[in-house]
């Protein structure tokens, strides 16, 4: 007796857009050139405008095409950019661990991507990546783990550590990259609950880090001198005027 035995289909290919965003000089382009051709170029040849490719990558049983649009992240280019930001199903949001100018940039490279997309709505379905780049080079480090991590995590959005000279994280995190936008678009473009919490809100873990860079005890609690002496006389003003009523 013949048996027809069902052929496995693969699901229906999908077809994505990720940008690349953080200040110039970064590492942006070299890390997509690692991931894509497997190598580093130790030259500094900043992007003009926008660089584009197309990768092929295999989810599960998903074929995913990906188109890249590696923007510059230099000012001049805003004008550039602004045309490439809809549409996009991912971010990587790169940093260079041994600048922190280009940490504390991240939240700007955010506001410049979240006028363009109109809405907070259009923005959380989107998956974003924070890449804390050139670890390799240990010695210039100035943004530890630690507070990379909060940033990224309390909004949401994955973090790794990568390094484009070396390869370290960076294939992790591209997997980790095309498997959440494949979910996403199987979870009908929503971005699936997240993850990657650490169980603060952004307001708190902006504190958290606050408080881990604040200079002294002043700027820890967040008060000039002056007001914390006018708190004070206040409250002994009052003490005095409930001890002789
Ligand atoms: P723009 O296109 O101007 O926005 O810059 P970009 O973010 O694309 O930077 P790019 O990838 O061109 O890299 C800038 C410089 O940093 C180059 O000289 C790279 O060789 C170097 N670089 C990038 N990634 C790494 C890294 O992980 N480690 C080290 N040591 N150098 C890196
Ligand atoms: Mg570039």
């Amino acid at each position: 007796m013949e048996t027809t035995v069902p052929k496995r289909r693969d699901k229906k290919s999908l077809r994505v857009k990720v940008i690349s965003l953080g200040n110039a000089e970064v590492g942006k382009s070299c890390i997509i050139k690692r991931y894509c051709e497997k190598r580093f170029v130790p030259k500094y040849l900043a992007t003009i405008g926008i660089d584009y490719g197309v990768t092929k990558v295999q989810v599960r049983d998903r074929e995913i095409k990906v188109n890249i649009f590696d923007m510059a992240g230099h000012p001049f280019f805003y004008e550039v950019r602004n045309e490439f930001y809809k549409d996009s199903q991912g971010v990587l949001l790169v940093y260079d661990v041994g600048v922190r100018e280009s940490f504390e940039a991240l939240d700007s490279w955010l506001g410049e991507m979240k006028q363009e997309m109109g809405s907070q709505a259009n923005m959380d379905s989107i998956v974003f990546i924070v890449c804390a780049n050139k670890v390799d080079l240990t010695k210039r480090r100035v943004v530890d783990e630690g507070e990379g991590r909060l940033w990224a995590e309390s909004r949401g959005f994955h973090y790794f550590e990568t390094s484009a000279q070396s390869g370290e994280g960076i294939n992790e995190m591209f997997q980790a990259f095309f498997s959440s936008i494949t979910d996403m678009c199987e979870n009908g473009g929503k971005r699936p609950v997240s993850e990657v919490s650490v169980g603060f809100t952004k307001e708190q873990a902006d504190t958290i880090r606050r408080i881990r860079n604040s200079k002294d005890s002043w700027d820890m609690l967040g008060v000039k001198p002056g007001l914390w002496i006018v708190s004070q006389m206040t409250i002994l003003i009052k003490s005095f005027i409930n001890l002789f009523p």
